[in-house]
């Protein structure tokens, strides 16, 4: 497993007591999610008509880095929809008979979650593609010459999957899926929303600028921005009133040692590496990988779609790049620019 650290701020790994914390951020109808505004006009589109025609919803593929609210919607389309949730995942189906099991009782029109859709064995992605396609499942009986392959119905229902590396599904997988959602990272407004409502579920007092700073610092993800308000929300206890203002905030983020840009250790240490281990770049992914004895999954899932994003690195065919920006939060471009032909 990757991102397993979960004292790191980024880590995709949650414990069991920010499980239980989630659950109880975690908004339940679809007017509550905070953002993604394509996403929740597609969603309210085919909730409408197939709450119109009476049928199970399309099959759906969520994607994108974690902790943008995919395991969250998935469960908010069963509340729409007013039908049971089933979660399960990739990696916790080992055998067929996990998976068939699930599907024979599945219920009509439930939602099925299936999460890391992508590290699903390819025999069990293949046993779901009729099952998705028609709703029947093929079963072998017995075993050796006498073997006999049942089809068998099963019920109507919405499958969801969600994914981190939407590129890792085969197309014959991904063409199962009638609508595919892509999460982006949230804007810093959107955010200073998600820390308000949360702020609000937890019953702590917090004012406009005091949820702005921390939004500002959460990487463009709730996730991040709830684990952010919670040791917020314990320094203002301990060092003030319990109301977060900006002071609070502030100091307590720099305790935390989140920066502006809410980089953590791994994130200054990767671009400070090509800065300064590889000139610059371009270096290539395993090799970054190696010198930041790091597993190369996270770098590509967590950290690097971030850096990414705001522009801090760049992915070419030769390998990454820190990027004019990159070199000026770290006060490194007078240096740089003594070197000519850099940035044209
Ligand atoms: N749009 C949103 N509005 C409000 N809270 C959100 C939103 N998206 C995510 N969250 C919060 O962030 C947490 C992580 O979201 P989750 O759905 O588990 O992310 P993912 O499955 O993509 O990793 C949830 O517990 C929820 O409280
Ligand atoms: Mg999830």
């Amino acid at each position: 497993m990757y991102g397993n650290n979960p004292d790191r701020l980024v880590s995709a790994a949650r414990t069991d007591e920010e499980s239980s914390f989630e659950l109880k951020l975690r908004p339940r109808l679809l007017r509550e999610f905070i953002g993604q505004s394509k996403a929740k006009q597609q969603l309210e589109i085919a909730l409408q008509a197939a709450r119109a025609r009476g049928e199970a919803l399309d099959h759906v593929l969520l994607f994108g880095p974690p902790g943008l609210g995919k395991t969250t919607l998935a469960s908010i389309l069963a509340h729409e929809l007013e039908v049971g949730f089933q979660q399960t995942s990739g990696p916790a189906l080992q055998i067929q008979g996990d998976l068939t099991a699930i599907l024979t009782n599945v219920r009509e029109r439930q939602v099925l979650f299936l999460d890391e859709i992508h590290r699903l064995q390819p025999v069990l992605e293949e046993k779901l593609y009729t099952a998705l396609e028609d709703y029947k499942l093929d079963i072998i009986i017995g075993q050796g010459p006498g073997a006999r392959t049942h089809v068998m119905d099963i019920k109507p229902f919405t499958f969801v999957a969600a994914t981190t590396r939407p590129g890792l599904l085969s197309s014959p997988l991904r063409s199962r899926f009638g609508i595919l959602l892509r999460l982006e990272y949230y804007t810093d407004d959107e955010l200073r929303f998600v820390v308000e409502r949360s702020a609000e579920v937890l019953g702590v007092p917090i004012d406009a600028d005091g949820a702005a700073e921390i939004a500002m610092r959460s990487r463009g993800t709730p996730r991040i921005a709830n684990r952010l308000l919670r040791r917020v929300r314990d320094y203002a206890q301990v060092r003030g009133t319990g109301a977060i203002d900006r002071a609070t905030a502030m100091g307590a983020l720099q305790l935390l040692e989140v920066d502006a840009h809410g980089f953590d250790e791994l994130d200054r240490r990767l671009l400070l590496t090509i800065i300064e281990k590889y000139d610059g770049g371009p270096v290539g992914l395993n090799t970054l990988a190696a010198s930041l004895a790091e597993e190369q999954d996270a770098l590509e899932e967590v950290y690097e779609p971030f850096l990414i994003q705001i522009g801090f690195l760049d992915r070419t065919p030769r390998g990454r790049v820190a990027t004019r920006l990159a070199y000026e939060h770290f006060g490194l471009l007078q240096a740089r620019k003594a070197q000519p032909g850099l940035f044209s």
